[in-house]
């Protein structure tokens, strides 16, 4: 038997080929679809499974390093914080909570923590990988990790309580689908000012952060939770950990990137908005 999960999200999985339920075989160390084809998926010896039908990449093993090193040492926990009490406010304990693009599984080892089951899905293998050996490290007994992609999830209709979704795609159509009615969807994105301070730092010309255009257009917006406190970092290697887990990090040049090699010290606003809404 898997010791890492429970029967709550085994019922809810779904085979990524056939849509049919999945079983684990061989002492817990596969999940087998109830199909006559029986397609199998086997777990890493770290615990994540490739359940994805989709071929795709994600996060490198740098930018995923870069992030557990950053999200260790508690600069955005006020995030997972505003995060956990959201859930906390709006799924009754022990419900199935869907990390959609998770990451290595800061979060959702947080709200794991808290009295949740929870799935995370990414597409990225080495994310699913940390995840993983995360949960282990915490001692969490109801989390699944899966490579998966947030358009196209390996759970069954209506089988989640809650989708949290942390500056990650958004899949409305997806998240719908897999929510109870009733259920919730968090999705956590970066506010106007959000690291206006690393900006400032590297380019002469900063515009504040734009709306995003996948946000959810159908579902019925509760509330938003705005989440603002500045961050010092200390050093280089705490500042690049930080500028390696944006989107900056890929379209500045060298020369700007060197600027943020010679701080000691940086401080830079958090402002992140978490958009809460209900299926
Ligand atoms: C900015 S990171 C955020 C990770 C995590 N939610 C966190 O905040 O720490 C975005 C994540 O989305 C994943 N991702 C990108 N496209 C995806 C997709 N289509 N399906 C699943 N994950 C995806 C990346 O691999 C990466 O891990």
């Amino acid at each position: 038997m898997n010791e890492r999960f429970d029967n709550g999200i085994l019922t809810a999985l779904r085979c990524p080929c056939c849509n049919s339920e999945m079983t684990l075989e061989n002492d817990g160390k596969s999940l087998k679809c109830s199909a006559p084809k029986r397609h199998c998926f086997d777990f890493a010896s770290s615990g994540y499974v490739n359940i994805s039908s989709s071929h795709g990449s994600g996060d490198s093993k740098e930018a995923v390093r870069s992030r557990t090193r950053f999200l260790d040492s508690g600069h955005y926990k006020p995030i997972s914080d505003a995060m956990r009490g959201i859930l906390s406010r709006c799924v009754p304990q022990g419900g199935l909570i869907v990390d959609a693009g998770c990451g290595e599984g800061y979060y959702s080892c947080r709200v794991s923590g808290a009295g949740y089951s929870v799935c995370g899905f990414d597409l990225s293998k080495v994310a699913a990988d940390q995840a993983a050996k995360r949960a282990r490290r915490e001692g969490l007994s109801n989390t699944l990790f899966g490579v998966a992609s947030v358009f196209e999830l390996p759970m069954a209709d209506s089988s989640a309580d809650a989708v949290m979704n942390i500056f990650a795609p958004c899949a409305e159509r997806e998240y719908c689908r897999i929510l109870k009615d009733g259920g919730i969807l968090a999705v956590a994105y970066a506010g106007p000012e959000h690291l206006m301070g690393l900006k400032k730092k590297l380019y002469d010309r900063v515009y504040t952060n734009e709306e995003r255009s996948d946000m959810p257009k159908d579902m019925k917006l509760l509330e938003e939770i705005r989440v603002r406190y500045d961050i010092t970092l200390s050093g280089a290697e705490q500042i690049t950990d930080l500028f390696a887990m944006t989107p900056y990090y890929w379209r500045t040049s060298q020369s700007d990137k060197d600027k943020l090699l010679g701080l000691d010290s940086l401080t830079t606003e958090a402002d992140v908005i978490i958009a809460v809404y209900k299926k």
